[in-house]
This record gives structure tokens, sequence and C-alpha cells, in this order.
């Protein structure tokens, strides 16, 4: 089996969706951000405060070029990753990246005010909104398969995917 490469915005569910998906699959399962975390033994906060955004997007790259390298994953992005291209092409040399296209206001309610997420300490729910605009071209003109999930439930979207895939 491929790699499938969960994409889209910041609470979109990826990393929820992801663990369902593994388990209904049968493959493992693989968190970008806590793959990150893992290596550079900080956090993403303290990552973003100490060496800056930029860095991050470094690490990011280089884990998704290490995970591209093998076969059969389920793996959840982080909400920036999917944005570049470069990055998205590495994703498809092994993979399918299935955009989650979830309501701004939906995922908005479940990241506001997370401390984890240094993208939305920075900026005011307009500035959030605006990116998420930005973004959503992005992850649409990168992905595979867009599917949206704002009304559907955990399985719902399993199984969409699995249908989407095979
Ligand atoms: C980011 C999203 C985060 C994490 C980092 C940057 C972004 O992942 O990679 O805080 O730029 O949107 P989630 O989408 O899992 O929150």
């Amino acid at each position: 089996m491929k790699n499938i490469f969960l994409c889209g915005f910041m609470g979109c569910g990826k990393s929820s969706v992801g663990k369902a998906l593994s388990s209904v699959l049968d493959a493992p399962f693989a968190d970008l951000d806590e793959l990150i975390v893992k290596h550079a033994e900080m956090s993403i906060p303290q990552i973003f405060e100490k060496y800056g955004q930029a860095h991050f997007r470094t690490l990011e790259t280089n884990e998704i070029e290490k995970i591209s390298a093998q076969n059969g994953n389920i793996i959840a992005t982080g909400g920036g990753a999917m944005v570049n291209a470069d990055n998205a092409r590495i994703a498809k040399r092994n993979g399918v990246v299935v955009f989650l296209d979830v309501d701004f206001e939906t995922c908005y309610e479940r990241i506001a005010g997370d401390t984890n997420r240094p993208i939305v300490q920075s900026n005011t729910k307009e500035q959030l909104l605006e990116l998420y605009n930005t973004r959503k071209a992005h992850y649409e003109q990168n992905c595979d398969f867009k599917l949206y999930a704002t009304d559907l439930t955990i399985d719902q979207i399993c199984l969409k995917i699995k249908q989407l895939i095979f």
C-alpha cells in the first residue's frame, strides 16, 4: 500500500482521522509534528521561538522525505506542510495526498487559544481566516483527493477515504 498523507488546515481532524484510518486499514500511523518534536527534543512552540518558522519548515521537509522513503503509512501532516508544492511532490512519489476540507469556523472552534500552535498564538481570528483562504487554494492544488469533511463523522471520513483510494 502507498502512504496516505492527510492534509488541511489546523483543526481539520488530520490526526484524529489518521489514527482511526490506521486502525481501519491496519497500517502504521505517523504524525509529522510528533516526529519533528521527537527528533528535535523540543516542543513546536520552542522550535518556533528558538529557531523560527523557517527552521521548523526545514525539519518538516526532512520528515516528509524520510517517511516518503517507506510505504504503507497513514500520515497526519502539519497544517503548513502540503502548502509547499515541493513537499507535496515528495509525498506523492510514494503516496497519495488527501485534503480534509473543513469549514473555517469548525477548525477555529477546535484550535482557538491552543498554546501548542504558534500560528494560532501569533494571529488574530481575522488573520487566521485569511491564512485559511490562502492555504486552501494550495491544498486543492497539491492534493490528489479532496474530501469535504465538515459534517462527517470520523468513521464516515475513513470510509470515504477508502472509497477514494481503493
Ligand atoms: C502549523 C500547523 C501545526 C504544526 C505547526 C504549524 C501550521 O500542525 O505543524 O504548529 O503552519 O499550520 P496542525 O495542523 O496539526 O495543528
